[in-house]
């Protein structure tokens, strides 16, 4: 198991790509599913949640080729059931089951299982698809959707007490391209990833409207043809490096980001007193620590909101910003894993009932700490950066499922840390 040696202290300058976006990728990839014919998608990030996706796809009987970033599907002859050793790992696998159950009129996925980041049910998704016709049942712990006259059009609300589900939102888009009639989802995710997955269907001949909006409307078609797509920037990985870049930069550049998706990010960032220039397309931006930083509060909601994505690694840069900061998760309230290892580094953070009061401290100090989840191991990189001495981060397959070789692009910008193989 991999861990990272991180020398705090170092301070990060210079220019760095940000890689093809995994949240689009993931349902991007299973929506190849929909067709018989070749899917050319490109700028898919090397993570180990789309190797995930590709070895499900290819269990399911895809013929699947990837090199350098562009991963080639052909679905000709494909199987309705998930297996449970592959799905079980990343509860992304979800996504394979609007595809599935549209082309096939039956999908088996296992019933994803529970979550460090906090309780994450399906009901949306499967209410979603029972609207469109299906038969849902369980069994052995799967979940056994049918079919059997084809799905038909509906009107669908898919609001649940936490606000829109982006994976539901996905999955009962790619399931109504093949239905026959019109769908309409109300409260739909807005997240440029769903938008970025409607136009690769509309690219296979699909015909939605709204994507990118809380209403989507799809028309059903016969069938889906090939299809060539590049994967829109990684919004939350581009967070990330500007957070880090806020933390111990001097000037860090990013390149291919896409502006408008980083609004809440960007005015994150300003509000704790740092500077962030685009260029005049939108698609490079650098970042400037500020001279006087200071503490600000922050509330996650849904797109265009400050994203759940990026609280942990908002919260380690708030944990040695002057003044006192409060961050409300309203998406998930018990993903706050990060907070106990923050606090063994010296932060001042108290958790209750879904927010965290942070006070900064002057700096933090190095320690052997453990990744918890993906976004809780991204922060806890953070905080090394600027911490006393060498903190060991373990566990590190957490960061390694969402962020495209993390260390070798911090290494680039000049930053100390060394992965351990052992
Ligand atoms: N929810 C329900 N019922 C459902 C589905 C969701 O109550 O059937 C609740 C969830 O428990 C949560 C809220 O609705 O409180 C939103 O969850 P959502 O369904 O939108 O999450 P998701 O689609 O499973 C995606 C991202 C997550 C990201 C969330 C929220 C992918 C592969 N995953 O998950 O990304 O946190 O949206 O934006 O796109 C990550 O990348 O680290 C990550 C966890």
């Amino acid at each position: 198991m991999d861990k990272l040696l991180v020398h705090g202290g170092a301070t990060l300058r210079g220019t760095i790509n940000i890689s093809g976006s995994k949240n689009a990728s993931l349902p991007i990839l299973a929506a190849a599913i929909l067709t018989g014919e070749d899917c050319i998608i490109g700028r898919v990030p090397d993570v180990s949640d789309t190797n995930y996706m590709i070895q499900i796809l290819s269990a399911l009987g895809a013929n699947v080729e990837r090199s350098s970033g562009t991963v080639r599907i052909s679905c000709t002859d494909i199987s309705a059931e998930a297996p449970y050793e592959l799905v079980r790992r990343m509860r992304a696998s979800i996504c394979v089951m609007g595809p599935l159950l549209a082309r096939k009129g039956r999908a088996v996925v296992s019933l994803p299982g529970g979550c460090v980041i906090g309780d994450r049910p399906v009901d949306l998704h499967l209410r979603g698809l029972q609207a469109l016709g299906a038969k849902v049942e369980f069994e052995g712990g799967n979940i056994i959707l049918t079919a059997k006259d084809g799905l038909r059009g509906a009107e669908i609300d898919l609001r649940g007490t936490h606000g829109p589900t982006v994976l539901g939102t996905d999955n009962v888009m790619m399931a109504a391209t093949l239905a026959d009639g019109i769908t309409v989802i109300e409260s739909a995710a807005a997240e440029p990833e769903v938008l970025d997955l409607a136009n690769f269907l509309n690219a296979m001949g699909a015909k939605i409207e709204g994507a990118g909006t809380s209403r989507i409307v799809i028309e059903g078609v016969k069938s889906l043809h090939a299809v060539q797509h590049t994967v829109i920037p990684d919004r939350i990985e581009a967070g990330t490096f500007m957070a880090a870049a806020a933390l111990a930069g001097e000037g860090v550049t990013l390149r291919r980001v896409c502006r408008e998706h980083l609004k809440a990010i960007t005015t994150a960032l300003v509000k704790a007193g740092h500077r962030v220039d685009f260029n005049e397309a939108g698609d490079t931006c650098t970042i400037f620590r500020g001279a006087d930083p200071r503490g600000c509060d922050l509330v996650t909601a849904p797109y265009p909101g400050f994203p759940t994505d990026m609280q942990a690694q908002m919260t380690a840069v708030l944990a040695t910003t002057p003044g006192t900061s409060v961050i409300k998760d309203t998406i998930f309230a018990q993903r706050f894993m990060h907070c106990a290892e923050l606090k063994r580094m010296g932060a001042d953070i108290t958790v209750d009932n879904g927010t965290a009061v942070v006070r900064g401290v002057e700096q933090l100090s190095a320690a052997p700490v453990m990744a918890s989840d993906l976004r809780a191991s991204a922060a806890l990189v953070l905080a090394a950066l600027t911490a006393k001495g060498t903190t060991a981060i373990n566990r590190l397959y957490h960061i390694d499922r969402g962020y495209e070789h993390i260390d070798e692009k911090l290494y680039m910008l000049g930053a100390d840390l060394q992965r351990v193989r052992e």
